[in-house]
């Protein structure tokens, strides 16, 4: 056996002992929401606009509990269809070759991503049950549908099928990166509850060895990617980030909410419009940031070496 072969061998027992020993599935206890801690507000105010807003504090403790509540069911449903919708299908067809080109010990770790994102969705859920057994609150909806999921969907309508898979598996790659970064600002937040920080913190101590196992499996994925596929798939991931990170403007979710703490239709469309400025600065915000994320890591996984594609994004107006 070469020295190359023997110091990947202990790379992979590494890698799979640091799984046996972090992995919150194997290590953490059920997050329990106490009940004394039922009235805690459990999202960050500085997560959700309308929660600042003085009609909305004019409700007192209760409203803006109750509208924390709908940001915290909404951000619970939302990582748990990312995870079983998303990142689990994606990985599994890494297992299967569906993906094809993954080693027996890439394919292992993919199996651990499957395990921990079911435990992130089943987190997420038994946080939903017990937040609505312990306050009462139901939510508003069960979203079947996310901006990141619903951006996949169109972009696999213009692709051919051909490439689908290789698609998904740069889309996860954003995604995964994209989410670890949320999750650690989210979980910095000190308005949130203790409960809802421990899920964010907890889920974020797996997400690191998520983003970079997708990393580099798409550094090697695209790079063996024949010269048409990478011209197909590179041509439209310009448009594909601005439709993926695209925010909802128009802000159908808050209007709802409003809506549930018993104001008319007018006196909502009053609150959103008092604080449309902001929420449309903090949306800017966050999309550019991201967006600069998500071209650094393209760059770093071998993506805009693609003569084509590189192209593509200058086109796009993305300075490079
Ligand atoms: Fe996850
Ligand atoms: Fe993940």
């Amino acid at each position: 056996m070469n020295a190359a072969v023997q110091l990947n061998a202990s790379q992979f027992f590494e890698s799979v002992n640091k799984w046996y020993a972090t992995a919150t599935v194997k290590n953490s206890p059920r997050i329990v929401i106490a009940e004394a801690a039922k009235d805690d507000f459990t999202y960050p105010k500085s997560r959700q606009i309308l929660s600042e807003h003085p009609k909305v504090q004019a409700l007192g403790n209760a409203g803006v509990a109750y509208v924390l509540a709908q940001s915290a069911y909404q951000y619970m449903y939302e990582i748990g269809l990312l995870e079983t919708r998303f990142v689990i299908d994606c990985s599994l067809n890494i297992v299967n070759n569906v993906i094809a080109g993954a080693s027996e010990q890439e394919k292992l770790n993919a199996l651990t991503v499957v395990i921990d994102e079911g435990y992130h969705a089943h987190v997420a859920l038994d946080y939903i049950i017990q937040m609505k057994n312990l306050t009462g609150i139901e939510p508003l909806e069960v979203p079947q549908t996310n901006g990141n999921l619903s951006a996949v969907h169109r972009a696999f309508a213009q692709l051919p099928e051909a490439v689908h898979s290789d698609f998904q598996l740069i889309s996860v790659t954003l995604a995964e990166h994209t989410l670890t970064k949320d999750l650690i600002s989210i979980g910095r937040e000190k308005e949130a509850s203790q409960a809802f920080t421990k899920v964010m913190t907890d889920h974020v101590s797996d997400e690191g060895r998520h983003a970079s196992y997708f990393a580099n499996l798409m550094t090697a994925h695209w790079a063996r990617l024949p010269e048409d596929t990478k011209r197909v798939i590179g041509g439209m991931l310009p448009a594909y980030l601005d439709d993926y990170l695209a925010g909802d403007e128009a802000r159908d979710f808050d209007r709802k909410v409003l809506l549930g703490c018993g104001f008319s239709a007018s006196e909502a469309d009053s609150i959103i419009a008092d604080t449309q400025a902001q929420f449309l600065e903090r949306l800017n915000d966050y999309v550019g940031t991201t967006k600069a994320n998500l071209v650094k890591l393209l760059r770093r996984c071998g993506v805009l070496d693609h003569p084509p594609t590189r192209e593509a994004f200058v086109q796009h107006g993305v300075a490079l």
